[in-house]
C-alpha cells in the first residue's frame, strides 16, 4: 500500500485516515501488506516508535542515482510501515505546500517517492502480489510497472491497483517536467500522460494500472461524467471494465464515541447520556451560550470549493435569523476563511469559527453537535459523514457521490433513514433541509429515532476490505493471464 499520507503519521485530509485504516482491516483478512510513506518533518519530529533500518536505496533520478534512507514503525496491529527518508524532499513544514500555494517541487518529491517504493520492493526483496497506490503523489508507479520496469524479472507477477480519492487534485506539471520522470517521450500523449500540453500524474494511474477503483459506487459513475471527470471522463469511461467502487469504511478503534479519548463523557446508542455533556463542552469551547435545547450544527472541514462553502455563505444570514448555533473548524482558503472569521464576529452568541487544524476537537465536534453539514459540491467518499452517524449527530448532505451511497433521507412516515439530503446545489435546497432537521430536532421522539438509525449503522472496514481483496485478485490474474498468453 503506497500513500501520501497515514494516520497516525501525516494527514491533511480523509485519505490518510484511509491509508492509516485499510491496511489494518486488510491484515485481519489474511492478505500480508505494508505500507510506505514519506518521511515528512511531521514524522520525523513526532513522538512515534520509528526506527532506522539501516537500508539505503539508490533511487534513478535525472541527475543520477540519489540516496533514501528507509525507516520503519508500524501501524496497530502489525502492519509495517516503511518511511522513505529524503530530507530535502520532505522535511518541510507542510506536506504538499504552504499560504503561498504548492511546493514549486512536488512533481520533483513525488516522482522521487513512486521510484524509491519501486526501489525498496527489491532492496526488502519483497516481491509483492499488488502495489495499490493512491491518488497522484504515487500515480507514475503503475506508469514505472508498464515502462522502465516491463522487462525486470523481479516484478514479471507484480500488478497495480490505482485508488482515485479525489479527481480534482491531479497532479498537473510543465511538460519541462518529463525529464524528471525519467519516462520515455513516447507516452506524452493524449493516451499516455499528456493533458493539454502538460504532464497529468493522475493519468499515469488511470491508463497504466491494472485496476481502478474509487471511494464509492456513485462517485465511480459520476467521474466518467463531463461534470466530475475534470476532463479525464473520457480516459476513465475507456476504462470502466476495470473500474470499481468501493466505499471506503471508518476506524471505530479511532471514531467511537464509547471509548474516544477525546471526549468529554462517553457515550452509547444504550445510554446516549453523555451525548449532552459533550454539548455543554462544545458549546463552551466555542464560547456560545450552554443551552441544552438549541440544535448545534457544525462543520468540520477542509475549507475547499470542493466542500460548499459558498452555499454555507449565501445561506448565512437566513441560517442565523433561526433559532440555531453552528461551529466551525477548518483551514483552507484564504478568502472564505476571512468570510467564515467575519461571520463569527457578526453573530458571536450563534456562529463559532475556529481555523485550525485540530483532531482533538474534530472528535469533540462529532460528539457535541447535533447536526453536520456537508454541502458538498462533490464529495468522493467522504468520512465526517460516516463518524457523524457513530456519533448520533444527523449529517445533512448534499445527495452527491459517497454523501448519496451513505445517507438515506429521513422519512418520518416510515422512520426510516439516517439523515438528510438534497440534491440541487443551492442555498436554498440546504436551507429547506436544514429547516426540516431543524424542525424534526424539536420533536423529540423522531430525533431519537433518527438518532437510533444513523448510531446503528455500520461502515466499518471489514466489508470494504474484502471488496478490496477481490479487486487485487483480480489484478493479480490480470498480469498473470498476460504473462502466460
Ligand atoms: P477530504 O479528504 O476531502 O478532506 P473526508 O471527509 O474524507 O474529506 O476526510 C476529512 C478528514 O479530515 C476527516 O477525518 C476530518 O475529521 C479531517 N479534518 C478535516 N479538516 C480538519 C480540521 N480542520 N481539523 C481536524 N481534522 C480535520
Ligand atoms: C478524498 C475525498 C473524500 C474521501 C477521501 C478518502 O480526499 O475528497 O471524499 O473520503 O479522499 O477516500
Amino acid at each position: 500500500m503506497v500513500s501520501p499520507e497515514a494516520v497516525p503519521f501525516a494527514k491533511t485530509g480523509g485519505l490518510a485516515d484511509v491509508a492509516g485504516a485499510l491496511p489494518k482491516a486488510l491484515k485481519r483478512i489474511g492478505v500480508d501488506v505494508g505500507l510506505v510513506i514519506p518521511m515528512y518533518r511531521v514524522v520525523n519530529e513526532g513522538e512515534f516508535n520509528i526506527r532506522d533500518t539501516g537500508i539505503t536505496i539508490k533511487v534513478p533520478m535525472s541527475g543520477g542515482l540519489k540516496k533514501a534512507n528507509i525507516f520503519k514503525g508500524e501501524i496497530e496491529g502489525n502492519v509495517p510501515v516503511y518511511f522513505i527518508k529524503k530530507d530535502r524532499y520532505y522535511d518541510r513544514d507542510n506536506l504538499y505546500g504552504a499560504e503561498r500555494g504548492d511546493y514549486p517541487d512536488n512533481a520533483e518529491r513525488f516522482i522521487f517517492f513512486s521510484r524509491a517504493v519501486i526501489e525498496l520492493c527489491k532492496a526488502l526483496n519483497f516481491k509483492t502480489d499488488v502495489i495499490h497506490c493512491n491518488d497522484w503523489q504515487t500515480a507514475l508507479i503503475p506508469a514505472y510497472l508498464k515502462t522502465l520496469y516491463r522487462e525486470d524479472p523481479f516484478f514479471s507477477e507484480t500488478s497495480t491497483v490505482f485508488t482515485v480519492h479525489n479527481l480534482g487534485y491531479q497532479g498537473l506539471f510543465w511538460h519541462f517536467d518529463m525529464h524528471l520522470t525519467g519516462l520515455g517521450w513516447e507516452i506524452f500523449t493524449p493516451d499516455g500522460i499528456e493533458f493539454h500540453g502538460k504532464i497529468n500524474f493522475m493519468k499515469g494511474g488511470l491508463v497504466f494500472s491494472d485496476i481502478i477503483t474509487t471511494v464509492s459506487k456513485a462517485y465511480s459513475k459520476e467521474i466518467q461524467t463531463e461534470e466530475l471527470g475534470y476532463g479525464l471522463e473520457g480516459v476513465i469511461s475507456q476504462r470502466k471494465d476495470d473500474l470499481y467502487g468501493i466505499i471506503n469504511g471508518i476506524d471505530y478503534d479511532e471514531w467511537d464515541p464509547s471509548k474516544d479519548r477525546h471526549i468529554a463523557a462517553a457515550y452509547s446508542p444504550d445510554d446516549i447520556k453523555g451525548k449532552a455533556l459533550c454539548k455543554a463542552e462544545l458549546q463552551r469551547l466555542y464560547s456560545l451560550p450552554v443551552k441544552k435545547g438549541i440544535p448545534l450544527i457544525a462543520m468540520v472541514s477542509r475549507i475547499a470549493d470542493q466542500k460548499g462553502f459558498d452555499l454555507v455563505i449565501n445561506a448565512m444570514d437566513k441560517l442565523m435569523a433561526m433559532d440555531l448555533q453552528m461551529v466551525f473548524l477548518g483551514t483552507g482558503d484564504r478568502e472564505y476563511q476571512e468570510i467564515l472569521q467575519e461571520i463569527g464576529r457578526r453573530y458571536p452568541k450563534k456562529a463559532g469559527i475556529k481555523i485550525a487544524y485540530d483532531t482533538s476537537l474534530a472528535h469533540k465536534i462529532e460528539a457535541g453537535a447535533d447536526i453536520f453539514l456537508m454541502p458538498s459540491r462533490y464529495e468522493p467518499c467522504g468520512l465526517n459523514q460516516l463518524y457523524s452517524l457513530k456519533y448520533g449527530t444527523i449529517p445533512v448532505v448534499r445527495a452527491t457521490g459517497g454523501l448519496d451511497d451513505t445517507i438515506k433521507n429521513f422519512s418520518p412516515k416510515t422512520g426510516k433513514g439516517n439523515g438528510f439530503k438534497f440534491k440541487a446545489y443551492s442555498s436554498e435546497a440546504l436551507l429547506t433541509e436544514v429547516k426540516r432537521a431543524v424542525g424534526l430536532y424539536k420533536e423529540k421522539g423522531l430525533w431519537k429515532r433518527i438518532i437510533q438509525n444513523a448510531m446503528s449503522c455500520d461502515f466499518s472496514w471489514e466489508h470494504s476490505a474484502k471488496e478490496y481483496l477481490k479487486v487485487y485478485k483480480k489484478a493479480i490474474l490480470k498480469v498473470r493471464s498476460k504473462g502466460n498468453s
